[in-house]
């Protein structure tokens, strides 16, 4: 198992989310409590925290409890430094917990890290033999296994359709139906190799289907949606949301999300309307970036990676 993590978008994402890129030469840090939602192995917290003054604090939340071990040891050294075991889903509730009620910025750094994918235990990659688990969070929900050994055959398929864009499957639905029950990530690989009449060249066969029921397992999307909301109404005026996602469909969740706060709220026609009440609750802080070459040629997961930020009205 390896124990390292590559930090994607690394400096630009940490400067941003505490107000120091905007065009605006020498802007300050904006010290504060800031929410990194994703912590994994702590490449942005630390940034954060080598930014801000000694009077902020970063709460640092991640549902996979190896996560919140792993940090443990920096929140011992640092006292700015909270470690939250949650979903960020639930993030009025986690706060809550802390008696915090607004925070200056939040940043998500979407998806699985290395330590996740590289642990074979942990049944995330089709690279390496093991159970079908598939858990971010392993102290709680249904394993891939459970999932796939009780799901109806339609709804298999949708999920693979829907969130992996899978071409066939309705194909590879039917055959993991009839293979059931399936207990390890060997399996389900080698019965999508078979299921597949002409795989994507350049592509391991189950790509698509593990990421699919990844997210399905682990109801990326939904706690996506949630987790948007609950950040947004948290942020202190001027605060900012920073989000890096690692595939279209969240992608485009994230920028509908943002476009609609963006933009003026709809008012019925002929309605007399204040000029405050017009006004957009938030900005997109520039445009969305994407790493550069050296990045992504130092680190070929940063590929598919894009940053948006939001700004909520002061
Ligand atoms: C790409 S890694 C983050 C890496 C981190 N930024 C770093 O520099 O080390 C994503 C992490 O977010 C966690 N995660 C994903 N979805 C989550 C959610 N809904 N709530 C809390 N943590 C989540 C995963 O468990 C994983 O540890």
């Amino acid at each position: 198992m390896s124990g390292a993590h590559r930090s994607v978008l690394l400096d630009e994402a940490v400067a941003v989310v505490c107000g120091l890129d905007d065009g605006a030469a020498g802007a300050p840090v904006r010290d504060g409590i800031y929410v990194d939602a994703t912590f994994g192995r702590g490449g942005h917290t630390r940034a954060l925290l080598a930014l801000l003054g000694r009077d902020s604090l970063v709460i640092a939340v991640d549902r996979d409890p190896e996560a919140i071990a792993a940090g443990m040891a920096l929140a011992a050294e640092d006292a700015r430094l909270r470690m939250v075991h949650g979903n960020f889903a639930d993030l009025d509730e986690l706060l809550d917990a802390l008696s915090i009620e607004s925070v200056q910025g939040v940043l998500m750094d979407l998806g699985v890290s290395s330590p996740q994918l590289d642990d074979a235990v942990r049944g995330f990659s089709f690279r390496h033999d093991a159970p079908l688990d598939m858990r971010m969070d392993t102290s709680r929900g249904p394993t891939a296994a459970q999932w796939l050994n009780t799901a109806e055959e339609a709804d298999i398929a949708r999920v693979l359709k829907t969130y992996g864009e899978e071409r066939y499957a309705r194909r590879i639905a039917a055959a993991i139906v009839a293979a059931r029950p399936l207990a390890t990530t060997g399996e389900l690989a080698e019965l999508v190799r078979s299921a597949q009449p002409r795989p994507t060249p350049g592509k391991h066969p189950a790509t698509r289907v593990f990421q699919a029921v990844r997210m399905q397992v682990n109801d990326e999307l939904g706690s996506l949606t949630r987790g948007l909301s609950a950040a947004f109404d948290r942020l202190a005026p001027g605060g900012r949301l920073a989000v890096i996602t690692f595939h279209s469909l969240e992608d485009r969740l994230v920028k509908r999300f943002f476009r609609e706060l963006a933009s003026p709220p709809p008012v019925p026609r002929g309605v007399p309307v204040r000029g405050d009440a017009a006004a957009p609750r938030a900005r997109m802080v520039g445009r969305s970036r994407v790493p550069g070459e050296a990045e992504t040629a130092a680190n070929p997961r940063a590929r598919s990676a894009r940053l948006r930020v939001l700004e909520k009205a002061a």
